[in-house]
């Protein structure tokens, strides 16, 4: 199994605030996500802005596409973003047109449902048959606020979703104490936004991160 990627999220209010994010831990970050708020509060240019300084990182916007697939994935696409994330709510149809768009690129575009709690595994079975390569397993923050923990239903989620081939990233307020509890699954990315922004030393916390990372995966 590889070893997972460490993820970013710049869930900040300004560019120059996530920039900074960055910057105080880029050393252990594989991939740099352009978070829904920094999105909604700062607009695409958040996107470029953030690929102009860390040009080598994998960008992620996180677009949460709900419709208009295309749309926002050439905004997001064309501005700098390796990846876009698009709602397990959205229609077949919107999956399946993101899923070619993002063909029409290149440079690896790819497509990442990002999934809550509410969703079925026909669905999954669709985003399958669409060519949808990653999952996102997201628990929400709001959920996280209202005292949802990781359990054994993310697990099992989780697991299934990588053996059905998805690339799976695991997101929701995620800890370095957490990482163990998903050791024996083919992890693709971790996602740390405020465990690493709101440190005291981010710098240190993505190494832990990576450190732990390393005792589970090879
Ligand atoms: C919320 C998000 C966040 O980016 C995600 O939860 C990661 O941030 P954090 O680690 O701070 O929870 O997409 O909808
Ligand atoms: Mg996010």
């Amino acid at each position: 199994m590889s070893l997972p990627l460490l993820q970013i999220a710049l869930d900040n209010l300004t560019i120059e605030d996530a920039i900074n994010s960055v910057k105080k831990a880029a050393k252990y970050i594989d991939v740099i996500e352009v978070g829904t708020i920094l999105l909604a509060s700062e607009g695409k240019k958040a996107i470029s802005e953030i690929k102009k300084h860390f040009p080598d990182k994998i960008i992620v916007a996180d677009g949460k596409i709900a419709d208009a697939g295309k749309v926002f994935a050439k905004m997001f696409f064309e501005n700098g973003a390796d990846y876009t994330t698009a709602i397990c709510a959205a229609e077949n149809a919107t999956m399946a047109d993101l899923v070619e768009y993002s063909k029409t690129f290149s440079d690896n575009k790819e497509i990442q449902v990002e999934m809550t709690t509410n969703f079925t595994w026909e669905q999954v079975e669709q985003w399958k048959k669409a060519g949808v390569p990653q999952v996102v397993w997201h628990r929400a923050r709001d959920a996280q606020a209202a005292g949802v923990k990781w359990g054994k239903n993310d697990i099992e989620t989780v697991a299934k979703l990588a053996n059905l081939g998805f690339k799976v990233t695991v997101t929701g307020g995620v800890s370095v104490e957490d990482i163990k509890l998903f050791k024996d699954i083919p992890i693709y990315i971790f996602i740390a936004g405020r465990s690493i922004r709101d440190a005291e030393n981010p710098e240190l916390a993505a190494k832990e991160f990576k450190d732990e990372f390393k005792k589970y995966w090879k």
